[in-house]
């Protein structure tokens, strides 16, 4: 969980492998992911919740929430994993169906899921649809019958919590679009959340397998969890006390990992324990049996295990404002930018960046790493002291990018988008190739 880079013989190396090298046989810019690290952060989830809660509640299934990265490879390394799969569109669904997953281990998300969607995910018998408002759950019901299946279906809820992150990643107070409120609506007696749980448990087409929470994403407070999961128990209490028992409990995901040195991310074992102690101690008071609990990582298994390899084109010093101080700042203009990374522009994200092919003696200085689209808010790093003479051909490394930059790139202003490199045991391989001019006309239609 560092933002740390491999050296050797002052190159950044994957693997020993170095950027000069994967840069030479795979083109720049280059996404590039760690295979072993990956897995290892999938199956530290795995291993440290079900360590955590092996004694409380059963076991614990982990749903990696594939929209961070999601290719038939990654599935493929999450199903070997032995992690179940978390999908938010019939888009995902596809690549974890292609990719092998046992359906019974595929959740769908999303708060307008198309008809089509709903009906793949009832055919495919998928383990749990998860479903957003009443209005889904009546569509399900119907849907089913007309497939004379039943649909399994897990309720989202909101439990009301003010979720310390940016305001476009927070998903769990009053005032958003996901999920049924608990809380009743003006001149109501009972919340919506509490009238779906009752539709649910006696709709003959649904088999219902549980209630989920999910906060928000890049996470460090732990807080924010708990609180959740009590108004989940609270609630999970007040039903069994009317008989409806609720077998699993999703607490979602969201963990933060560290994309600069400012950040402190919590260790998968250490969230673990904490949540199974506050977990512990609220079915104690509650008196209530704790019902399987399921989580949802997407960020802090992907992330961390994938950088950005660009290479430096233009440089330029202009004077800017930093810390109420007029400086010069140095632009490095890397070529990509928001179509592989979107990141900093949506959300102000920070990363952080090094030069990568060699260790420079220049003094660092105030830089800015810039992409080549046509928008002053294209930054890739805001704020970054790199060596002065970091100039044209030079390879900067930006780290942690592996979750939500495929995910979330574009073809903006007509940029192919790179590829993918996986290494494994110390061997690159390409898993997805990169963009050529071909595939920017692949779908004109012809006149
Ligand atoms: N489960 C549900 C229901 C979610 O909505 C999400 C993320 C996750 C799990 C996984 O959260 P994670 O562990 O990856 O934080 N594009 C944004 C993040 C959006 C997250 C949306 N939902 C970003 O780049 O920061």
């Amino acid at each position: 969980f560092s933002t740390g880079v491999d050296r050797k013989d002052a190159e950044v190396t994957v693997q020993g492998i170095g950027v000069t090298e994967l840069v030479e046989r795979f083109g720049s810019p280059l996404w590039v992911l760690d295979e072993d690290d990956f897995r290892a952060r999938a199956r530290a989830y795995a291993d440290d919740f079900n360590a955590a809660f092996s004694e409380l509640c059963g076991g614990v299934d982990v749903f990696y929430a594939s929209k961070a990265l999601l290719t038939v490879q990654v599935a493929t390394w999450v199903k070997e994993e032995g992690l179940f799969m978390d999908t938010a569109s019939g888009g995902e669904l596809a690549i974890a169906l292609r990719a092998g997953t046992d359906p019974a281990k595929i959740g769908l998300h999303g708060n307008n899921k198309s008809d089509e969607e709903l009906q793949t995910a009832i055919t495919q018998q998928i383990g749990r649809i998860v479903v957003d408002s009443l209005p889904e759950l009546h569509r399900v019901d119907n849907l089913a019958t007309e497939l004379r299946l039943s649909a399994n279906v897990m309720l989202r809820l909101t439990p009301g919590v003010d979720a310390s992150t940016h305001e476009h990643i927070a998903t769990a107070h009053e005032d958003q679009k996901f999920g049924l409120t608990m809380t009743p609506a003006p001149n109501a007696e009972t919340s919506v959340a509490y009238q779906a749980v009752h539709f649910a448990a006696s709709a003959d087409r649904i088999n219902f397998v549980g209630l989920h929470s999910h906060i928000g994403s890049q996470i460090f407070d732990s807080l924010g969890f708990e609180t959740a999961a009590t108004r989940m128990l609270e609630f999970i209490a007040l039903l069994d006390s009317e008989g409806i028992r609720i077998h699993e409990l999703d607490i979602g995901g969201g963990y933060g990992i560290a994309y600069t040195e400012a950040d402190e991310p919590v260790a998968p074992g250490v969230i673990a324990n904490n949540l199974a102690a506050h977990i512990k101690q609220e079915i104690q008071r509650l008196g209530i049996t704790c019902p399987r609990i399921s989580i949802e990582p997407g960020r802090s298994i992907a992330g961390p295990a994938g950088m950005t390899i660009y290479t430096a084109g233009t440089t330029k010093t202009v004077w800017a404002e930093h810390d109420g101080e007029h400086h010069p700042r140095r632009y490095v203009a890397v070529d990509g930018g928001m179509s592989d990374n979107p990141r900093p522009v949506l959300y102000d994200a920070d990363y952080t960046a090094v030069l990568a092919n060699r260790i420079s003696s220049a003094q660092p200085v105030l830089s800015r790493v810039v992409g080549k689209h046509c928008e002053s808010g294209d930054i890739v790093v805001n704020t970054v002291y790199l060596p002065e003479d970091t100039d044209h051909g030079d390879l900067v490394v930006v780290p942690a990018t592996g979750a939500y930059g495929h995910a979330m790139s574009s073809n903006y202003n007509m940029l192919p988008r790179p590829a993918i490199v996986a290494v494994k045991d110390g061997t690159a391989r390409e898993i997805i190739r990169r963009e050529t001019y071909k595939d920017l006309f692949a779908r004109e239609v012809e006149m």
